[in-house]
């Protein structure tokens, strides 16, 4: 790891080195999430406020809600009233865009490592399937078994072991796509797939070309690897970042691919590039998509910067210092638990911010802000009014940390019931139907300013080369001078991420 600290910049974002040390071991990135620790070793919660400044990603505010009503006339999810999606990179501009031109493609993925989904991981998908219908746009969703696979392998420092051969990452990712379809996506709109099955034709393409704009030092710097890193989980950024294009994906804005059947077009479209995307997602993705957004305008056929739109995590049943885990059952409540094991968990394992005693809990109150029963019931409890009552008479004592628990349970019971009576009809044929490559039908904003779809697009774009090709020289010109940082393990710092 790196022993000397990186240069600053304003505006710059931090490596991880950095986060580990200023935030004293806080350390939020795709393949950790964990608080910081107090003197005595005990975990401490996310501070969401801290991680926001130095990711250096702004906040969502009440402005971005009353304009996402104004542009889409419906009031925003409650997710996003409750700030629980907090942060966002350019959320305003896809809004504009929106109106614009009608649409955009919403991404979002998974990473396959068990074979159910978990609570936590229903959060991006239930918003992105919320934006999917308010908007009514065409969504991707990526399933990484190359990643999990890639891993899984490099954690056990390249021994297979019991469930982590590659096959079982395909086995895992069908039986997460059939959960993911069971959260409510509307087939017409949604393409599911798996990177080892599509990637080729302009999605490898980009892939390459991606790839030749990232060092392994910005990698490392990025997610946190070191020399040590099998090769495959190092080139496998680039995956995830170019899966955000728009031209990675001609088949489902019905245009020829460069693959059977119809070899028509042998490079990506430039057209389909200038699509802009928007990712929902938790804040652990956030590390890819700076790298994303950081080359964005230097491929070939450049693309806007990537929107983002971030949630915080669901907690762990321990409590606010860690997310709900796959690789820990303990902390988490699965989508294929029974309502037995959901009464079980919550009653044995969540973490109460109630008094110690009863007589405590009337006198002083319970504290809902370190309350697992309490936060998820933020995230799964739609009446806002309810809740504001159940956070009051916590708070003064007079709703028992017993009653509140009991509440959430049936919450919960409520929620991943109804989700696995829908899972249970979901056969091997309706998800092939999801993962068929084909061409979406979305009807986007109802009267955009300058209608006409991609073909507006394309006219815009042409109409715009003389400007716009000044403008990439110059841009081209403004990353290529960027400072590069070299250290001992190699973790160049990302200078320019906004
Ligand atoms: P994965 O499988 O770790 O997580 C899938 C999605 O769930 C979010 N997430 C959570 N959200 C709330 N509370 C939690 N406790 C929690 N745990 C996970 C993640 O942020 C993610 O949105 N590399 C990715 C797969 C991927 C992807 C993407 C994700 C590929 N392309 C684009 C988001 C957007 C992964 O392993 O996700």
């Amino acid at each position: 790891m790196a022993t000397s600290a990186p240069v600053e910049s304003v505006g710059a974002p931090p490596s991880i080195v950095q986060i580990k040390e200023a935030a004293k071991e806080q350390q939020i990135d795709p393949y950790n999430v964990s608080g910081a620790k107090d003197a005595q070793g005990n975990v401490k919660a996310i501070d969401y406020e801290a991680l926001r400044q130095r990711f250096n990603t702004p906040a969502l505010t009440e402005e971005h809600l009353r304009r996402f009503q104004e542009v889409t006339g419906k009031p925003p999810h409650r997710l996003v009233r409750r700030k629980l999606f907090f942060s966002h990179r350019d959320f305003d501009k896809i809004l504009d865009y929106y109106e614009k031109y009608g649409f955009f493609l919403l991404y979002t993925g998974r990473g396959p490592s068990s074979g159910s989904l978990h609570l936590g991981h229903a959060i991006p998908f239930l918003f992105n399937k919320e934006l999917q219908d308010v908007f009514d746009v065409p969504l991707v969703i990526m399933l990484t078994d190359d990643e999990k696979f890639l891993y899984t392998r490099n954690k056990n420092e390249g021994k297979q072991t019991t469930g982590g051969a590659l096959g079982d990452f395909i086995g895992y990712a069908y039986d997460n796509c059939k959960d993911i379809i069971a959260l409510g996506f509307d087939k017409k709109k949604t393409f599911i797939y798996t990177d080892y099955e599509y990637m080729g034709g302009h999605f490898y393409q980009n892939i390459s070309e991606f790839e030749t704009l990232l060092t392994n030092n910005q990698i490392r710097g990025a997610l946190g690897f070191d020399g040590s890193t099998n090769v495959g989980l190092n080139a496998y950024a680039a995956k995830q970042c170019v899966a955000a294009f728009a031209s990675s994906y001609p088949a489902i804005f019905g245009c020829g691919d460069f693959r059977a059947p119809d070899y028509v077009e042998r490079r990506p479209r430039k057209e389909l590039a200038a699509i802009p995307c928007l990712i929902p997602c938790a804040i652990d993705q956030e590390p890819y998509f700076r790298l994303l957004r950081d080359n964005c305008d230097r491929m070939e056929l450049p693309s806007p910067k990537t929107s983002l739109i971030l949630s915080k995590f669901l907690t762990a049943l321990q409590g606010p210092g860690g997310k709900m885990s796959a690789s820990d059952p303990n902390s988490a409540i699965f989508m294929n638990d029974t309502s037995k094991q959901i009464e079980k968990k919550i009653n044995k394992h969540a973490f109460s911010g109630g008094g110690a005693t009863r007589e405590e809990h009337e006198r002083d109150g319970g504290n809902p802000d370190i309350d697992v029963a309490y936060t998820y019931l933020s995230y799964f409890l739609e009446d806002d009014d309810e809740l504001a009552e159940i956070e009051k008479s916590y708070r003064a004592g007079t709703l028992s940390t017993g009653e509140l628990k009991k509440k959430c349970i049936a919450v919960l019971q409520a929620f991943v019931g109804t989700f696995q009576e829908r899972r249970a009809t979901v056969t091997d044929q309706i998800m092939r139907e999801f993962m068929t490559v084909r061409k979406l039908e979305y009807k986007g904003h109802a009267n955009p300013k300058v209608p006409g779809g991609i073909e507006a697009i394309a006219r815009d774009l042409a109409s715009n080369s003389t400007k716009s090709s000044k403008k990439d020289k110059k841009d081209a010109k403004k990353t290529e001078s960027l400072p590069v940082r070299s250290s001992e393990t190699g973790g160049d710092d990302l200078q320019k991420s906004t």
